[in-house]
């Protein structure tokens, strides 16, 4: 994967404002990475080429990028006219099944108070991270239909849950757990009512959790979670849980933290090929009028510098991030008034400067 010090990104915007906020990504991504080589590829997958030619996921993309690329930076998937979502299940989840990303690292971390919706929340109470298993779960895409269309329609959808998937995702909540010393780890499940597929996670969470002596290892149904989420942040650092609850947990601790357009996060299988991207969709509801917030595609180039080991260009990107919240260089979404490139320059000559101090 690694050729000396160059890194090779492949980037593929999407749709949407997925098109107007990975701009702004890679311009922030040029400006820190400074002297460093980096090449970027872009890929123009997405509706209007799928409405255009068919296309979604070639059939040599998987090889080509563990090939020829380190990471993949991508915008969003989602278009009205897909009603099917075809191409967002080739293209998104077709690479995260298909390069086995299995950790979905959705860091969840208040900036500024000021753009928390809780009352009386700081910083210190929002900072916690929501490791979603990516790989499997109710997204494999097993089930059908029976007498479709008919008053008698019968529609199924597995849940594939296997023990080396979740064993594998819970092992990398507790190991980033230590290794950055924190004391809480928090599985979330419902194996109240799942009896099967989540029984397994909670036999596998207790036999792993054995392994991490010092580390205070939690359940909750997520039923609970998202009302303790809300309740009171302060309680998590780490939470781990399966692909559906983490989509969903995920949104709503981008919420907490400011808002969907500041959540960035990781697709990411240690050592090989990852792919960064923001939380949010394609936003079709605003999408075409710049005002989209690239804070959290651009926050999703930081994770990638910091996959790459680049720590010291991760934080001065997230540093920047924070000077525009500071100064209120924001978007419509945080009751500013910056349009979508606005913010990207902002950020981008911040880091240029040098003078994203903490
Ligand atoms: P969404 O995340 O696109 O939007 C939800 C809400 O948040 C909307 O009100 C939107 O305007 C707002 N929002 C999202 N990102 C924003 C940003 N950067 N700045 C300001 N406001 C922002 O979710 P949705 O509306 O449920 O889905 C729209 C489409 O996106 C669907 O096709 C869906 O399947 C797709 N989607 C794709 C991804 C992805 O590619 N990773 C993620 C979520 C949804
Ligand atoms: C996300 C999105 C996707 C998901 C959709 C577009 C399939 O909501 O990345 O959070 O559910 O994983
Ligand atoms: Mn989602």
């Amino acid at each position: 994967m690694n050729t000396g010090g160059k890194k090779r990104i492949a980037v593929i915007p999407g749709d949407g404002i997925g098109k107007e906020v990975i701009p702004e990504a890679v311009k922030v991504l040029k400006a820190a990475a400074g002297g460093r080589h980096v090449t970027l590829t872009d890929f123009d997958w997405g509706a209007d080429r799928y409405l255009r030619d068919g296309t979604t996921l070639p059939a040599d993309a998987v090889e080509m990028f563990r090939r020829d690329f380190d990471a993949i930076l991508l915008g969003a998937m989602g278009d009205p006219r897909v009603p099917s979502n075809q191409h967002a299940a080739d293209i998104l989840l077709g690479l995260r099944f298909k390069l086995d990303l299995y950790v979905n690292a959705r860091p969840c971390v208040l900036f500024d108070k000021k753009y928390t919706p809780l009352k009386d929340r700081s910083e210190k109470d929002v900072n916690f991270i929501v490791f979603r298993e990516n790989t499997e779960g109710l997204y494999v895409g097993m089930g059908g239909f029976f007498r479709k269309g008919t008053a008698e329609e019968i529609a199924t959808q597995e849940d594939v849950n296997t023990r080396r998937g979740v064993e594998r995702i819970i092992r990398y909540a507790f190991e980033y757990a230590r290794q950055r010393k924190l004391t809480r780890v928090c599985m979330s499940d419902k194996s109240n009512a799942l009896t099967y597929g989540h029984d397994l996670w909670q036999r596998v969470f207790k036999q792993v959790r054995t392994e991490y002596p010092e580390i205070e290892a939690r359940h909750q149904y997520i039923d609970n979670l998202l009302l303790q989420m809300v309740r009171d942040p302060s309680q998590f650092q780490v939470i781990v849980t399966c692909n559906l609850f983490g989509d969903i947990a995920s949104d709503v601790g981008a919420g907490l933290a400011g808002g969907l357009g500041l959540a960035p996060s990781g697709n990411i299988h240690p050592g090989q090929v990852s792919l960064f991207e923001p939380v949010h969709g394609s936003a079709p509801n605003i999408a075409g009028k710049n005002i989209a917030n690239p804070m959290g595609a651009i926050l999703a180039a930081g994770m990638m510098f910091e996959y790459f080991g680049w720590t010291a260009e991760a934080k001065a990107i997230e540093n920047a991030v924070r000077a525009a919240l500071r100064e209120g260089k924001v978007p419509a979404e945080l009751a500013g008034s910056l349009r979508t490139p606005e913010i990207g320059d902002f950020i981008a000559n911040t880091i240029s400067r040098g003078g994203a101090a903490a």
